[in-house]
């Protein structure tokens, strides 16, 4: 076996992990979240969340997955078992390695829509080509089929699927870090142009035309609705109290607590136990979080909302986040809006798809690397043959993802791999770490090598309030919206609302309703599938 493999430097680490956190979930998932869950009303519940479970879990992954390194173990069925010592830990652990993969499948495809976007726009292509035209083309369009694909989408899929493979195989500090160096400055570059570009558009003096916005597939615009972009800012950053009451909210803002930090996935476990015994992880942990918490609530929050918010008004742009999903603006409306963006307008489009496609492939390679990580060091393969065997598994999910419209599979993908599963394994490594391994033992584990002090307060939030959450999530799983309507599951149901005049979304992945009412249903997460069934029906 090669010898041991280690970050190389410090800040290569922090940047790694950074950009482990920091991906498509900042730029595009955040801010539809938000609007979707009533803006300045999310927040309350997400900055909850961050400090009763995200902070925390982030210690205690980072933990777990130093002690578990020091026993050669590099993926969380390992870890778990070097920690559990029985037997059924370890299977437990698999869901750090299948969530991976799983989102790994169609988060490289919307990565792949972010490289061929970058390219396009450096083009020029969109000052002739529409959004709308260009999404159809990478993604193919048949009326009417479960089917979508084209040529060009599948060969920008295999192609970022390949450049991930090579990078992983070139090793941590060769590869994953060495992107991260590159990609996480510029991308933090590139997003500060563009929201500072955005925050500058006077509404109304920069119209988009009934050309434009006819291409861009928008409804009509009401000029008295067009609003400061600083508008923007103040619906989704200026708290408000009138949804605490409202389990929905919390489970949305949990949700993206989970998928943001890149908790419960096993993909912090895997980097961080590439550590050394003594290498401190209370502030270089905390450091990475507060990074990509930066770069979702600061410049997340500034280009989204604000930039569409300007041309659009407020209540269109809820219109078209009201599903959670960002693909709307992102992908068919931001790029016909740069063009109006004078000596900006030819670049705009690369540093908005350039910006998404780092933060994109930095996460993506962090999905990558435990699978690898797994083959590597639980079955003695090379770096090369692990990073292919990655590609291997890849292709049953990629497959559907690449061939299928996206409506009849991204909620499902979204809910049970990028949702559902992570709290479980939250869930699981909470208990296994606070209350098996002994809470004394992990405080001491976070606090080795630490070169800050964790708070004392956290020892009882990790042993109590942490586990006490997730399992009030998951209880709250069992309950289902009542009579719920999937507006985006479903080629044929998407067609079927749009005729009835619903906001038509690109996609079910961010695609969740705002929940009207709730009922439990014991049959849980099994139920959810019934809904949909019944949300056919009824519109039949
Ligand atoms: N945290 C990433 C984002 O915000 C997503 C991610 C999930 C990264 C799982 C790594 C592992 O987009
Ligand atoms: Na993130």
């Amino acid at each position: 076996m090669a010898k041991k493999e280690r970050w190389a430097s410090r800040l290569g680490l922090v940047l790694a992990m950074a950009g482990n956190a920091v991906g498509l979930g900042n730029f595009l998932r955040f801010p539809a979240q938000a609007a979707a869950n009533g803006g300045g009303a999310f927040l309350i519940p997400y900055l909850v969340a961050l400090l009763v479970m995200g902070v925390p879990l982030i210690w205690v992954e980072w933990a777990m997955g130093r002690y578990g390194g020091q026993f050669g173990h590099h993926s969380t069925p390992g870890i778990f078992d070097s920690i559990g010592r029985r037997p059924y830990w370890k299977y437990i652990g698999v869901f750090g390695l299948w969530s991976n993969l799983i989102i790994a499948a169609f988060y490289l495809y919307i990565e792949s829509w972010t490289l061929a976007y970058a390219g396009y726009s450096l083009l020029g292509g969109f000052e002739t080509t529409s959004a709308g035209a260009f999404f159809d083309r990478i993604t193919g369009n048949f009326p009417n089929s479960i089917w979508a694909f084209s040529v060009p989408g599948l060969v920008m899929f295999a192609l970022c699927i390949i450049i991930n493979i090579f990078i992983l195989s070139r090793g941590l500090a060769a590869g994953i870090e060495l992107v991260s160096k590159i990609g996480m400055p510029l991308l933090i570059v590139f997003a500060i142009i563009i929201a500072i570009r955005g925050l500058l558009i006077v509404p109304g003096v920069e119209p988009i035309t009934d050309q434009a916005r006819a291409a861009a597939g928008f409804g009509i615009i009401d000029p008295q609705a067009v609003a400061s972009p600083f508008e923007g800012l103040r619906f989704l950053w200026e708290p408000k109290f009138d949804s605490l009451a409202n389990p929905a909210v919390w489970l949305a803002a949990a949700g993206q607590i989970f998928f943001t930090l890149s908790i419960g996935m096993g993909s912090i476990h895997c980097y961080a136990s590439y550590l050394r015994e003594q290498d401190d992880i209370a502030l270089t942990g905390s450091t990475a979080a507060w990074t990509n918490e930066f770069c979702e609530v600061i410049l997340g929050g500034s280009i989204l909302l604000p930039i569409a918010v300007a041309y659009l008004g407020l209540s269109q742009v809820q219109e078209m986040t009201a599903g959670g999903s960002g693909f709307g603006i992102g992908f068919m409306t931001f790029p016909t809006l740069f063009q109006k963006w004078g000596v900006l307008a030819p670049v705009a489009g690369f540093l908005w798809f350039g910006l998404l496609f780092f933060a994109a492939i930095t996460s993506s390679l962090a999905m990558g690397q435990p699978i690898m990580s797994f083959f590597q060091t639980e079955f003695g393969l090379s770096r090369s043959k692990s990073a292919l065997a990655f590609g291997a598994m890849l292709l049953p999910f990629a497959a559907p993802v690449a061939f299928l419209a996206q409506g009849s599979f991204f909620d499902e993908f979204d809910y049970w791999a990028g949702t559902f599963a992570l709290v479980v394994l939250a869930t699981a490594e909470a208990v296994l770490f606070a209350w098996i391994f002994g809470m004394d033992r992990a405080w001491a584990e976070i606090g080795k090598g630490a070169e800050m002090r964790v708070p004392r307060p956290f020892y009882y939030i990790i042993k109590y309030v942490t586990p006490t959450f997730l399992i009030l999530i998951l209880v709250a799983y069992t309950f289902q919206p009542a009579g719920r309507m999937e507006v985006t599951d479903g080629v044929t149901l998407q067609k079927k609302l749009v005729e009835k005049g619903w906001t038509p979304y690109i996609t079910g992945w961010f695609g969740k309703e705002p929940i009207p009412k709730w009922e439990w249903s014991p049959s849980g997460m099994i139920g959810k599938l019934l809904y949909r069934d019944l949300a056919l029906q009824k519109q039949d």
